[in-house]
């Protein structure tokens, strides 16, 4: 088995047929059947079958591509373990839950990257899901949530505070009251994200706990469009501080105390347990950690604060 013969295929589980297969890898169509039929000759078991003019993946071949995506992951982070041990410059990848991608990752990495100019970072960003099996998968090497590790394969810390806020419109009624009762919230269009998004389980957590009753509720798949909505008088939301702190300061959202908020929560890092980090991502690590870290994140998350110069600061990156 090669690693050229689970590149091709994983291009066939993705592209679905030989052909975009080929298509994706610049290679021939002949090519690309040997390969499958070589890996599962050499696996005593067929990955593929055809359907039509098709072809599918058996259940041999969907459990294989599991395998396969984590070896090819596995193998990338040696190389580039490799690479970085031979004093090459390093590449951390990083996947993210959407507010961290959005608004928390952008700052540090700034900062981090004005200190560690030769290093190349790829983030993804996506639902808890995806980023978790991303990291499980070997195609991360740290990994960003709103939530602590689930499982025995991967650990976590927090290392910065998350706390979750509630906002209305600019006029919102209820911003100039000092502390009320959720329920006074019943009633309201509440915006909520996209199934499967951290913050909208939370909102979920905070509605059932309170015995809120909204009015109705509107699916909005992005914290912007979600604060637009809001900023224009569509409904209220929770939403991570991290994500409105501008807003709040230029008075476009309403800051909307009401009791038992903001909601205490934190960011976490995470890592698999099992596979050693390169020393870059472990570079990284020890940036999330440092308190420059945190110091940065008042500028851009606290709503008193003035904005915009999040990182302008000399930070310095402590030793891992
Ligand atoms: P989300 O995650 O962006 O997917 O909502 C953030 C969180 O869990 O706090």
């Amino acid at each position: 088995m090669t690693l050229g013969q689970l590149r091709t295929f994983l291009a066939v589980v993705q592209a679905g047929s030989i052909r975009g297969a080929a298509t994706a890898l610049v290679v021939t169509e002949p090519s690309v059947s040997a390969a499958i039929t070589a890996l599962s000759r050499e696996l005593g078991v067929p990955l593929t079958e055809r359907v039509g003019r098709g072809i599918r993946l058996t259940e041999a071949g969907r459990v294989f591509a599991q395998y396969a995506t984590t070896m090819l992951g596995l193998a990338d982070r040696a190389g580039r373990a490799a690479r970085e041990a031979a004093g090459r410059p390093g590449h951390v990848h990083v996947s993210a839950v959407t507010t961290a991608g959005e608004y928390v990752l952008p700052p540090i990495l700034a900062a981090f990257l004005r200190q560690q100019r030769d290093l190349q970072v790829t983030i993804e960003v996506g639902n808890r899901a995806d980023v978790l099996a991303k990291l499980l998968n070997e195609q991360a090497d740290l990994a960003l949530g709103g939530r602590p590790p689930v499982g025995a394969a991967i650990e976590g810390e927090p290392f910065l505070d998350n706390p979750l806020v509630l906002v209305g419109r600019p006029d919102h009624p209820l911003g100039s009251r000092r502390s009320f009762d959720p329920r006074l919230l019943s009633g309201e269009t509440w915006l909520l994200r996209e199934p499967g998004s951290g913050t909208r389980k939370a909102t979920e957590e905070l509605i059932a706990a309170n015995g809120v009753e909204p009015g109705s509720i509107m699916n909005v798949g992005s914290n912007g469009a979600i604060k637009r909505a809001v900023e224009l008088g569509l409904g209220v939301t929770m939403i991570s501080q991290d994500a409105v702190g501008e807003e709040l300061a230029a008075g476009q959202l309403a800051l909307l105390r009401a009791r038992g908020t903001p909601l205490r929560r934190s960011w976490y890092v995470l890592s698999r347990k099992d596979a050693p980090l390169p020393g870059s991502a472990q570079l990284f690590l020890a940036f999330l950690r440092s308190p420059a870290t945190a110091s940065m994140r008042a500028r851009w998350s606290d709503p008193s604060r003035s904005l915009g110069r999040a990182g302008s600061e000399s930070v310095s990156v402590p030793a891992p």
